[in-house]
């Protein structure tokens, strides 16, 4: 169903992607060792990552780092590995010769106790021993293992090294495939460092595949095939100002679509509730953003109230937050860029969603 609020895990309630599942399975094709599904919030980089997976008929393991972030406030290493474990046993066929085979070339690590596909450690364990097993268990079995993180950008708050884990593997583990998604798409280019002669990763090659929003026509025919899945005629006049104010957001559409068809709200009951719940989740997403300077929630403001210049944003921050110097508030600009909230064309700084520029125009965002 097109209007299920949970990321869609099969090719058939995925609404297009046709061309980003085309590369993925290019990369694929090619041996990439590591592949990037970038984009915005509320894109589909998860929906996509889980049909990618499964449509590759590889052996993966897929572990949300967001959620282990926020669940520990940290990625502990034996937690990572009890995760992409078990994640990959479970992607194996119960009692199948795949499963019997990886757990028995698993047994070898010290200290390991394996149940089913649950995984217990002794002590704590060798990831990149882990890494070579997983991989000299593909070897043998002519396949190759993708290994997924959703919003991998959280890695860089883990304070343990993960880049240089992934760096060897990428160097030595030739049939190992990292598939990384980040919404934060700076703060995941800063975490991998590509560019960066000080990170473990600096020169390799990504892939990169980044999610663009639905054009507007595509948003159109999303909202009229997901009614008609439901059997709900919506007339195009409604449509249109839905995607006026939703644009080609496909969470949001999804939303709108859930409540307006599923729940049958009217239709401005259902955009009410919509801004309702999305002023709760964003500004959650900010709160750890804001709880490291009040700032960022100005200058979300300023911009959301249609300053798009430097200077003018600048402004504004003083005006309500006192002086601050141009380097110090460079860097918070740019931060805002790297987590995805901002964005920059030639007109200048802008918010990329219109239901977060919406929201963060009302809300109470003080210096306080
Ligand atoms: N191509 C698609 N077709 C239909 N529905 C989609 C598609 N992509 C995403 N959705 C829906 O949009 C919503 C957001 O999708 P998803 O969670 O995959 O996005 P995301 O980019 O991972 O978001 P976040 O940044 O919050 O993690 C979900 O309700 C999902 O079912
Ligand atoms: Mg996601």
């Amino acid at each position: 169903m097109l209007f299920d609020l949970q990321p869609k895990t099969r090719r058939k309630d995925l609404y297009d992607r046709e061309r980003e599942l085309k590369e993925f399975n290019n990369a694929l094709k090619l041996n990439e060792k590591l592949i990037l599904l970038l984009g915005i919030r509320r894109l589909g980089k998860s929906s996509l990552l889980n049909v990618v997976l499964s449509d590759s008929g590889l052996p993966y393991a897929k572990i949300d780092v967001r959620s282990l972030y926020f669940t520990h406030g940290s990625i502990p290493q034996e937690l990572l590995a009890k995760k992409i474990l078990s994640s990959l046993l479970q992607s194996l066929p119960p009692s199948g010769k795949l499963r019997l085979g990886l757990a028995n070339v698993l047994t070898s690590i010290r200290g390991i106790h394996l149940s089913g596909v649950q995984v217990e450690f002794e002590k704590r364990p060798d990831l990149a021993e882990i890494l070579e097993k997983i991989n000299s268990w593909a070897d043998k079995e002519e396949s190759r293992v993708l290994l997924a993180f959703d919003e991998a950008q959280y890695f860089r708050l883990s304070g343990i090294q993960y880049d240089g884990l992934i760096a060897y593997a990428v160097d030595n583990l030739p049939h190992l495939t990292f598939v990384l998604t980040g919404s934060e798409v700076g703060m995941l280019h800063d975490f991998l460092g590509f560019d960066n002669p000080k990170k473990p990763l600096f020169g390799r090659y990504a892939r990169e595949i980044t999610l663009e929003r639905f054009s507007r026509e595509q948003s159109l025919d999303f909202l009229e095939r997901g009614f008609r899945e439901l059997g709900v005629d919506i007339a195009l006049p409604e449509l249109e100002r839905a995607v006026d104010r939703l644009d080609g957001i496909v969470g949001w559409l999804s939303m709108y679509g859930y409540l307006r068809g599923i729940r049958k709200l009217p239709e401005k009951d259902a955009l009410n509730e919509l801004f309702h719940r999305a002023q709760a989740l964003v500004l959650d997403e900010l709160s750890s953003l804001l709880s490291h300077s009040r700032r960022y929630g100005l200058i979300l403001k300023a911009v959301a109230m249609g300053n798009t210049r430097w200077g003018n944003i600048k402004e504004y921050l003083e005006f309500k937050a006192g002086r601050i110097n141009d380097a110090k508030f460079s860097i918070l600009l740019k931060n805002l860029v790297k987590y995805g909230y901002l964005d920059k064309s030639a007109d200048g700084y802008f918010i990329p969603d219109p239901v977060v520029a919406e929201v963060i125009k009302k809300s109470q965002l003080t210096p306080g």
